[in-house]
Formats: C-alpha cells, sequence, structure tokens
C-alpha cells in the first residue's frame, strides 16, 4: 500500500458540487444535527405526496433494532424517478441502452420511459399485482429490467431482482423465500456473443415453484423458448395493449421497495430489504455528490441490476437526479478488450464506474486498447466491490485518467443501500487503495475484534462497525429479524457490523482489508463459503467439504474447495470436473470453485469445528505458518493436506 496523496485537480475543485471545506462543515452537521440535516436534504432532493414530522427514529440497541426514517411521510420512488422530471427534461435521453452487439444500441428519454414504465405497470396490475406483493426479475441488462423494477415502485410492489447468471435452484429458492406472486424473464440473455437460455432456467426454476407463479416473457433476442399457456405471457404484446396512464400508489417511506439476495457467512442468503425514502434519498445524494454528476452529463456505471450497485447507482440514484445513465448488456472484452473505452468515446461519457476486477483484467491486455479510444469526455472514475490494489489503481489512473481525473473508491455494502466511505472529488484528497472519508450523516467505528470496545486513536486497526443509522440503511432481513439482529448488531453491541476489517491511518483515512468473517469476494461478488459447502455436500459422491478463499491476480479472491468423499468413491480428473460442474449448476458460474483439492481429512478440533485458518494458509502456500496445531483432534491430516496441494486445479 502506497501513502501518496493526490490531490484533487483545480478543474475537479471548480467543478464539483462539494470543496474541502464544505464537506467539514456539511459533515460536521450531519453528525451534530442529523435530524434537521437529512430533514432539508429529503425536503430539497425529492418530492413528497405527504410531508414528514419525524426525520429519524433508529437504534440499534441489541436485541431490539429498529430503525425508521421519515415515518409519517408519504411519496413514491417511481413519480421521482420519472414523473417528476417531465416538465423539465421530457425529451432528454434517461436510458442510454449499449447492447452486447456494438452496432446496436437505443435512446429512451424521460417521455418514453413513463409511458413504457406505465404500460409495464398495467401489465403488472392485469396479473393481478397489488401493493406489497413480491415480483422477481431475471432478466438481461436491457431497459425493460429498468421499467420493471420502476413498474413494481410504481405500484407499491416489492421487487426482488436475481443476477441472470444464477442457476435454476438458486432463482427458485428466491421465488420461493419470498412467496412471490410473479417472475419477469426473458427469452435469452445475450452477454460477449454468447446467449444465457434464461427462460429455459426460469421453467425450469419453476417447477420447484408453487404454480400460481405467473411468469412474463421479455421476447428479446427472439431466441425459440417453451411456453405455458395460463402461466407465461409475452409481456412486450401485453405492453402494447394496456393504457399508457397509470397513476401512482402513495407509499409510506418505511414501505419496503426491494429485496435482494446477499450472501453471509453461514446458511442460505439473506434477503436484505430496503425501503422507500430514506433508500432513495441515500442513492440520489451520493450519486450526485460521489460521481459529481451535473445536469447534462453522461454517467455511466458497469454494473448489472442484479448487484445493489446496479439497483442504486444505474436505476434509482441516477434517474432521481434526471440524470442520463448508460446501461449495458455487454462485457468489458467483447468483442475486443477496447469495448468499456470505445462505449466511453462513443457516448461521450463523463463519470465511469467499474470494478478492480474488471480493471485487472484490461490492465493485462495492454493500453494501446485504451489508447485506441477518444476519452477526452471522462471526468471522473469510480471504483467499487473490493479493496483496489494500488497497482491497478495507478494503472486506471494513468492510462485511463491521464493523471488528470479524480478516482473515487467507494466502498459499501448491499446492506447498506449506497455509497458509505468515499471520497468526494472536489473534497477529498485521494491515496491508492483507501476508501478516505465517511459520507454524510456515516459514523464509523474502527472496533477491537476481541474486546468489542471502539479504538479511539486516529490510527487503528480492527474491524469495521457503524455507530449510527443511515438514511439508505436496510430495515430488515425478509421474513427474518432475529436473523438480521443476530447477524448485525450482536457481535459488537449497539453497533453495525460490517463483517470488514479496517485500518484507520493518521489523516482519519479508512484502509478496508477485506471481509473478517467467512465470507469470500470473487470479482466484487460476494460468496458465502457455507453456501458453496453445501452445495458440495448435496453431491452424493462428497461426504464433506470446507471453502475458503485464497489471493487470485484477477478476481481478487479466488474459490478453494476441499473435498472429503464418501468411502469407496476414488478421487479422479473427471469427478474433479464434475463436482466443479455441479457447484456451478446448484448456484451459477460464479460459485464455480477455481481450485479443489482431494482431502482425506479435514482439520477439526476435538469438538468437531473445521479449523479454516490452516486451510487458508494451505491455499495460500503458507504452509510454513500454520501456527498452533496442537489443538486439533488428528494433526497427522495437516501432513497429508499440504502433500495433496500438489494435486489440485
Ligand atoms: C463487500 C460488500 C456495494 C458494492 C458492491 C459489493 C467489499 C465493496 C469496496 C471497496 C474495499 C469493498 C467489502 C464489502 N467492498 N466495495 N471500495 N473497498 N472493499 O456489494 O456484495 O454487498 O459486498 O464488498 O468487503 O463488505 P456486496
Amino acid at each position: 500500500m502506497t501513502d501518496k496523496t493526490y490531490e484533487p485537480a483545480a478543474e475537479t475543485v471548480a467543478r464539483a458540487h462539494v470543496n474541502a471545506a464544505q464537506y467539514e462543515e456539511m459533515y460536521a452537521r450531519s453528525i451534530k444535527d442529523p435530524d434537521g440535516f437529512w430533514g432539508d436534504e429529503a425536503r430539497a432532493r425529492l418530492d413528497w405526496i405527504k410531508p414528514f414530522t419525524k426525520v429519524r427514529n433508529a437504534t440499534f440497541a441489541h436485541p431490539d433494532v429498529s430503525i425508521r426514517w421519515f415515518e409519517d411521510g408519504a411519496l413514491n420512488v417511481c413519480a421521482n424517478c420519472v414523473d417528476r422530471h417531465l416538465a423539465t427534461r421530457a425529451d432528454q435521453t434517461a436510458i442510454l441502452w449499449e447492447s452486447d452487439d456494438p452496432a446496436v444500441d437505443a435512446k429512451i428519454t424521460y417521455r418514453q420511459l413513463h409511458e413504457k414504465v406505465c404500460r409495464m405497470a398495467n401489465v403488472l396490475k392485469g396479473q393481478g399485482v397489488v401493493k406489497g406483493d413480491r415480483v422477481v426479475l431475471y432478466l438481461p441488462m436491457i431497459p425493460e429490467a429498468a421499467y420493471a423494477m420502476l413498474a413494481c415502485a410504481r405500484i407499491g410492489a416489492i421487487h426482488s431482482v436475481v443476477f441472470a447468471g444464477f442457476s435454476p435452484d438458486a432463482l427458485a429458492n428466491r421465488i420461493n423465500d419470498s412467496a412471490a406472486k410473479l417472475l419477469i424473464t426473458a427469452d435469452e440473455a445475450p452477454r460477449g456473443g454468447r446467449r444465457t437460455a434464461l427462460k429455459a432456467n426460469a421453467d425450469e426454476a419453476l417447477l420447484h415453484c408453487s404454480d400460481k407463479v405467473k411468469c412474463l416473457v421479455v421476447k428479446h433476442t427472439g431466441g425459440q423458448t417453451t411456453w405455458v399457456d395460463g402461466r407465461d405471457v409475452d409481456v412486450k404484446a401485453e405492453m402494447a395493449k394496456v393504457s399508457a396512464d397509470c397513476p401512482v400508489e402513495e407509499m409510506n417511506a418505511e414501505d419496503p421497495l426491494f429485496i435482494l439476495y446477499t450472501s453471509g457467512s453461514t446458511g442460505r442468503p439473506k434477503g436484505v430489504v430496503h425501503t422507500t425514502g430514506g433508500y432513495l434519498l441515500h442513492a440520489a445524494m451520493t450519486h450526485q455528490l460521489v460521481f459529481d454528476y451535473h445536469d447534462g452529463d453522461v454517467y455511466w456505471c458497469t454494473a448489472d441490476v442484479g448487484w445493489v450497485t446496479g439497483h442504486s447507482y444505474i436505476v434509482y440514484g441516477p434517474l432521481a437526479n434526471g440524470a442520463t445513465t448508460l446501461m449495458f448488456e455487454g462485457v468489458p472484452t467483447y468483442p475486443d478488450a477496447s469495448r468499456f473505452w470505445r462505449v466511453c468515446e462513443k457516448h461521450k461519457v463523463n463519470q465511469f464506474y467499474t470494478a478492480p476486477t474488471a480493471i485487472r483484467a484490461l490492465m493485462g491486455q495492454g493500453e494501446e486498447f485504451v489508447e485506441a479510444a477518444d476519452l477526452s469526455s471522462l471526468r471522473l472514475l469510480g471504483s467499487v466491490g473490493e479493496p483496489i490494489n494500488p497497482e491497478a489503481w495507478l494503472w486506471y489512473n494513468r492510462v485511463v485518467g491521464k493523471e488528470r481525473l479524480p478516482i473515487v473508491d467507494t466502498w459499501w455494502q448491499t446492506e447498506n443501500g449506497g455509497i458509505l466511505i468515499s471520497a468526494l472529488p472536489g473534497a477529498i484528497a485521494t491515496k491508492p487503495g483507501s476508501a478516505t472519508r465517511p459520507f454524510f450523516g456515516v459514523e464509523p467505528a474502527v472496533v477491537d475484534p476481541q474486546t468489542g470496545k471502539e479504538i479511539e486513536t486516529v490510527e487503528a486497526e480492527g474491524v469495521l462497525c457503524m455507530k449510527n443509522a443511515w438514511p439508505g440503511m436496510f430495515r430488515t432481513v425478509y421474513g427474518d429479524h432475529d436473523r438480521y439482529v443476530s447477524t448485525y448488531f450482536s457481535d459488537f453491541k449497539g453497533y453495525y457490523f460490517s463483517g470488514d476489517g479496517c485500518r484507520r491511518d493518521q489523516d482519519g483515512y479508512y484502509w478496508i482489508t477485506g471481509r473478517v468473517d467467512d465470507v469470500i469476494n470473487v470479482s466484487g461478488h460476494r460468496m458465502g463459503t457455507a453456501e458453496v459447502e453445501s452445495a458440495l455436500v448435496a453431491h452424493p459422491k462428497v461426504a464433506e467439504a470446507a471453502v475458503v478463499g485464497y489471493p487470485h491476480d484477477l478476481k481478487g479472491q479466488g474459490i478453494y474447495a476441499y473435498v472429503t468423499l464418501m468411502a469407496g468413491d476414488e478421487p479422479s480428473d473427471e469427478l474433479r470436473k464434475e463436482l466443479s460442474d455441479w457447484v456451478r449448476k446448484e448456484i451459477g458460474p460464479i460459485a464455480k470453485p477455481d481450485l479443489l483439492q482431494w482431502a482425506p481429512g479435514l482439520p477439526k478440533t476435538r469438538s468437531g469445528k473445521i479449523m479454516r485458518r490452516i486451510l487458508r494458509k494451505i491455499a495460500e502456500n503458507e504452509h510454513e505458518s500454520l501456527g498452533d496445531i496442537s489443538t486439533l483432534a488428528d494433526p497427522s491430516v495437516v501432513e497429508d493436506l499440504i502433500e495433496n496441494r500438489k494435486n489440485r486445479d
């Protein structure tokens, strides 16, 4: 890590919504007077159907954690993202869609967006969807994904987007967990010149769901699909038939807006629940200030709407601000490694927000791919998803940013709703690898994991917690509030526990050091080791499995699986492949183990607990420093594992 500081360029400061002095002043007020600060922001940034009189009503006190913002106010997210812009920007592009095929793109104005969303909302209503119902989306990166999200918001239905890379099983689990009434999918999802058969996956998933679940299908590629009469509905055809007028539903600020499933250290993925008022305020405000978005800018976040980044920073934040938001269906390396930069040039992108894993992949392809494009429209670069290693940061800065653009390294989580720690480009100097300083209203605490006490000195190292509620934070785990309390508010009482380790330096800058729990960050996507383990042991030949993360050049972390076979089953290369494919089928391609090692035995304590610390060291090739293994029930398994390391793939 490097402590070199990069001051913002004069032109960045001149343009910025917030300068250094304003940041300090606003931050101080946001902590001293949160009700005044957030009340003012909520009135200025959002249109309310019914004004709120109460700003904040929140406690992290165990076990009665309860978070409410603007609780007696009413608004509608879709009205804020679409309708209210019609008076001033009806003909401005709202969504700039770039297809997987570089020859195809589309511009959807706010007027067109309004019409599409209203029609989609009427189709949903026609299928019996009412306020509070859950609707699952399993879609490619096409405008219909945004229409569907906004249509749900318009009528008060709760959407749950499932990343199109997830398997039918994972989709079925999510449909069932929230007892969704309806699934919206597409025939196929094109990516990188290949097509994923989404509808076929949906058909398979629906075999495991209630037969009352309807399936709306977007005919996107026109690819052949099977059709179940009475269940499947051609959305585009229906949209053409229904009215283009659909009133907005009045929603309480605390009514749920969406559920998004995310992996944790134990059990099945959790349905993170975000609500209406606080979430939208946080998404809109961070989008404007962190990316320094100004009217007329073209903003591009390369994430997928299947992740929270796509929710907050492709759809809700930008559209609440009346922005032009670019939505990209493809991948960074198709047709070649210049795609991102060609798209920036073609659409004159001003803000570009991507993930370290993409930067590392493109870095390896050579600078000529970047130089092939005119990037003079760019004003800001962003990073999200995992700690950005200084090499990638410096390359991003030099090759893409030409050493003139600010880089905002934004730290946050699905649970957070929006960015919590990041530079504001005109206010905070950056250091490669540091997310820098907290956003307004965010009070981080570095906590000693042993004592559970906050470390009060400026320089500190420990686990990252939050002391107080912010408007965009999640309110519960769907259907399981106890799990919300026990996962996030129990280890360190009185705090929200992020699961990340961190260091705070002498300047009060935060450096995220990665997860301290059994969660792996693969290419910026969160994967619970327990989830991969339970997929593996579901295979008839697997007796036991233990999964850990290990450093991976491109992905940040890779998935390393230790597998013990049932007595009588023999290791083989075919079986290794079979198990990898099995996990891919059970969860999705992102969960596929990168390395799989046969383990005749796993290192366990006498009480039967697997000692992952040892497995991590072996995976990292650091078996010289295993530490104390004397508490193992059978220390000789360690020798076997080290010996077997050679036999992994
Ligand atoms: C985990 C959250 C919401 C962003 C997309 C991922 C890691 C995320 C950073 C960053 C260091 C980061 C953390 C966090 N993370 N951004 N800028 N620097 N680490 O959302 O799937 O909920 O994962 O991603 O470990 O806990 P997510």
